[in-house]
């Protein structure tokens, strides 16, 4: 239990505060663990499923088979859209990138729920449920419109990763990148307080809803500093282009203080667990999908980070391997992003619930450095 202060302190960018508790994720930078519920996050990724840790993280502990079953009944119950967010998706124009998409339709999804503003746990949970089971169709048939291509709807007798997948390409995935996708569902599904469920927080403690909470989260995970880096780091491998051109490209970057996306944490600074397992798995998927080039590309820039700032404690990120994962898996650049979010909806929905039943409005203060005393001089007299 830690004691709230009664004098306030300076803390640019709330690195070193605690704002809450939580039962959900728990993580060790100095040494590098990631854990969900206790849960090892590299047990996880290799043995569950996106479903299951969504259950693990809602509920705090793992599921039986029967309870696991009726979990994703309920889950793919509410795959369906409500029928006008179809129209709300055609009416956005094909120019518009997916993560502006995304935000606009989760907040659609609020007018076209009864339930929106009942802040019961029960309720909350069920808006969870349809905010997680919905968010793939709209990510799915965004693209599919800016493409000029029918609408393909969820198919309740698939689990998320596959689903999703279906929708997005028309056709059913093979089993390995359907749980391709699932792993790096689980591996994005929850993290602490990092910047988009603070911003979640910072919402729902104002006792507005989970959909206003979501939507804000959406639109904090689209920064390059957090949740945008992803697509960020694809664009830089893009750039450099060949592995020859990798070492003038890092090192310049570095001689010009710029950051090199996919790298650094605010709490990791050791290597982050997620990056480990990614790395493992971006190579394989790479070499089976004729993408080898960009994942020695990222080796080579790892290396090079490593030996200039690995001593800082400045490692890859969630988002460096993620970005070659995604590539191979065939999926457009500007869709990373909202894939992160598709997942990170467990540990949005997860941390309002349950900051819901000890609430507390966030509201910080900032330090005025501005003048007193002023004198008004009227308009004329400027
Ligand atoms: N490339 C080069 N240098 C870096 C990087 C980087 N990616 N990240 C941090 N540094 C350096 C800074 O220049 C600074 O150096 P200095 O002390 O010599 O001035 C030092 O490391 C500390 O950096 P801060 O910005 O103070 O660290 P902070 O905790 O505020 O930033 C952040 C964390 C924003 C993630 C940062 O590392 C960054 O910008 N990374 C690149 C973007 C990125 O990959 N974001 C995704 C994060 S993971 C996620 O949100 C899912």
């Amino acid at each position: 239990m830690i004691e709230t202060r009664s004098e306030p302190t300076f803390d640019k960018g709330l690195a070193n505060t605690i704002a809450a508790e939580s039962e959900m994720s728990y993580i060790d930078g100095v040494n590098g663990v990631l854990e969900y519920v206790g849960i090892d996050i590299d047990t996880l990724a290799r043995s569950s499923t996106f479903e299951e840790t969504v259950f693990l993280l809602w509920r705090r502990r793992l599921p039986t088979t029967a309870e696991l079953e009726h979990f994703n009944a309920e889950i793919r119950r509410e795959y369906q859209l409500p029928e006008p967010l179809w129209t709300t998706i055609q009416q956005i124009p094909a120019t518009a990138t997916p993560m502006h998409a995304l935000r606009t339709l989760v907040s659609a999804l609020a007018v076209h729920d009864e339930e929106a503003d009942v802040n019961t746990p029960d309720a909350n949970e069920r808006k969870a449920i349809r905010l997680l089971a919905r968010t793939p169709a709209l990510i799915a048939n965004f693209d599919r419109h800016r493409k000029g291509k029918e609408f393909v709807r969820p198919d309740a007798t698939q689990d998320i990763a596959t689903s999703f997948l279906t929708m997005l390409n028309g056709a059913p995935p093979t089993e390995t990148m359907a749980r391709a996708l699932d792993v790096c569902l689980i591996l994005h599904a929850d993290h602490g307080f990092n910047a988009s469920t603070f911003a979640a927080l910072v919402t729902i403690s104002t006792l507005s809803d989970m959909y206003s909470a979501v939507t804000t989260a959406i639109g904090t995970l689209k920064g390059p500093l957090h949740g945008g880096a992803n697509e960020a780091v694809m664009r830089m491998l893009e750039e450099i282009g060949d592995i020859d051109a990798v070492e003038a490209f890092v090192k310049e970057k570095l001689v010009r203080k710029e950051r090199v996306m996919g790298f650094g944490h605010r709490v990791y600074k050791a290597y982050d667990p997620r990056a480990t397992y990614l790395k493992t798995f971006a190579g394989q998927l790479a070499e089976d999908t004729g993408n080898l080039h960009l994942f020695e590309m990222s080796r080579a820039i790892e290396k090079i980070m490593h030996d200039a700032v690995g001593a800082k404690g400045i490692h890859p990120n969630v988002d460096f391997y993620s970005a070659t994962t995604y590539y191979s898996l065939g999926l457009d650049i500007d869709l990373f992003t909202p894939l992160f979010a598709m997942s990170r909806v467990a540990g949005w929905a997860g941390h309002c619930i349950e900051y819901l039943l000890d609430n507390k409005l966030m509201r910080p203060r900032c330090d005025y450095t501005g003048p007193h005393g002023i004198e008004y001089v009227p308009i004329g007299d400027r």
